[in-house]
Order: structure tokens, then C-alpha cells, then sequence
């Protein structure tokens, strides 16, 4: 075997064993977050990749890492995510400087941060980001939301309750509205907030779909025929 094959062989080594560490850790996780979503996530993240110039170790392992541990269940600790995937990457001996991207990625990535000012960028963030915010709209992001809305046992719709446009990080996290509000308060805005060129394409589609089902849905709920 040469070097390039000696690299390749290794480096699918190290997903592959990250892909089972992440499947079994996951295993109780509630349905917006489970195996499933990551497995999304890591397929939308390596078409992405294909026309972007990145690290696609990198990539892969910090979209298969990406929810391994959530805030929202660890009494809001912001840095278990990165914390438990860096130990895991410790544990098999991955390089130094890849661990280190990859819990920059975690860290910086969810939705939540993006509220503060940004601390770290890299093309390799911007795939896997996309990447999951592909999962949140579409057909998909549209179960995930009434998952999630039902998980917290929040109403689906309230006419008197209003979208509120200029949410903060804390009340964004502490919010009670109805699901349907999500829609007007996170999903509909993500097809403007793609990083790369292929994700943008792939989110209108799926834009376009929950919009159908936006008209859809207040038609019925008007009782128009
Ligand atoms: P992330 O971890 O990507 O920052 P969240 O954990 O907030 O995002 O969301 C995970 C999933 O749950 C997404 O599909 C998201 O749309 C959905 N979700 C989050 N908050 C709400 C909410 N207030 N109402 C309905 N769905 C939500
Ligand atoms: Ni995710």
C-alpha cells in the first residue's frame, strides 16, 4: 500500500468508528435530534461538499458530531457538545488540529449562536451548517417542528398569538408559541442564510413546499373548501 491509500484507509477508519459511537449514543435521543437527523445531516453535508474546496474529514466529522450533546438537556451547558466530541476524537487518536476544527464547528454552529457575534468561521462550518439547516425545512423540517412543538407540549396554532420577528437568544430558547410560529420565526428565513453554492437550490425546493403547506394549513383552519 502507498501513503495515499495508507491516509484513505485510516481516515474512513475514524468516521466509521465515530458513525457507531455516534448511532449508540443516540440511541434515546428524541426524535429531532436522533440517529436519523444525523444521518441527514452527513449525507446533505457530502453532496455539499462535492463543489466546495474543504476538508472533507473535517466535514464529516463534525456533521456526524454535530448534536452529540444538547444544551437543552444538560442544563444549558453550551460547551458539553464539543467537550464530549473531543473526547471521543481523543479516544481514537485523531489529530490534534482536526479536533480542534471540529469543536469550533460544534460550538459556533447551532442556531442559538448565531445570536452573538460570531467567533469562528471556516469553509468546512459553512457545509456542515447548511447541511443541517437543510434538515429543518422541507417535509422534514415541517415533522421535525410539530415533533418538537409536541415534545414541549406547545399548541400547533394560536391566531392570537403573533410571530415575533426580533427574537433574543433567551427568548428565543424560553419561547411557549404555537409551532406554526417557528415557521415565520426560524424556518422561512433559512433559505436566505445558505453558505454554499448547491445548499441554496436544495433550500428553495423545500422552501416552496412549506410554504404549500402554510396556505394550505390556514385554509383548512379558515374552513375554506
Ligand atoms: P439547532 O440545534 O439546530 O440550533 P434546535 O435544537 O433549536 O436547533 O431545533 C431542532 C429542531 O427542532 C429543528 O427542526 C427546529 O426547527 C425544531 N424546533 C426548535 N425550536 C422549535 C420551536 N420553538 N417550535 C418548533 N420547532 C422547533
Ligand atoms: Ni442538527
Amino acid at each position: 500500500m502507498n501513503h495515499t491509500e495508507i491516509t484513505n484507509q485510516h481516515t474512513s477508519f475514524i468516521i466509521q468508528k465515530t458513525a457507531t459511537f455516534v448511532k449508540q449514543t443516540l440511541q434515546n435521543a428524541e426524535s429531532g435530534h436522533d440517529w436519523w437527523h444525523i444521518l441527514r445531516v452527513w449525507n446533505n453535508a457530502k453532496q455539499i461538499a462535492q463543489t466546495e474546496e474543504v476538508d472533507l474529514l473535517v466535514v464529516e466529522l463534525a456533521a456526524l458530531l454535530h448534536d452529540i450533546a444538547d444544551s437543552k438537556f444538560h442544563n444549558g451547558d453550551e460547551e458539553i457538545g464539543s467537550k464530549t466530541a473531543g473526547d471521543f476524537l481523543k479516544s481514537i487518536e485523531v489529530d490534534a488540529e482536526v479536533i480542534g476544527h471540529v469543536q469550533q464547528i460544534i460550538r459556533n454552529m447551532s442556531f442559538k449562536s448565531s445570536f452573538g457575534e460570531a467567533t469562528f468561521s471556516s469553509e468546512e462550518m459553512k457545509v456542515v451548517q447548511d447541511a443541517d439547516r437543510l434538515d429543518a425545512i422541507g417535509a422534514i423540517g415541517i415533522a421535525r417542528a410539530f415533533t418538537y412543538g409536541g415534545f414541549k407540549n406547545r399548541e400547533m396554532y394560536n391566531p392570537e398569538i403573533e410571530p415575533n420577528f426580533n427574537l433574543t437568544k433567551e427568548a428565543y430558547k424560553n419561547s411557549t408559541a404555537p409551532t406554526i410560529n417557528h415557521f415565520y420565526e426560524k424556518l422561512l428565513l433559512l433559505k436566505d442564510r445558505m453558505n454554499t453554492k448547491t445548499a441554496p437550490k436544495i433550500a428553495s425546493q423545500r422552501h416552496q413546499f412549506m410554504e404549500l403547506y402554510l396556505e394550505q394549513f390556514a385554509a383548512e383552519w379558515n374552513g375554506i373548501k
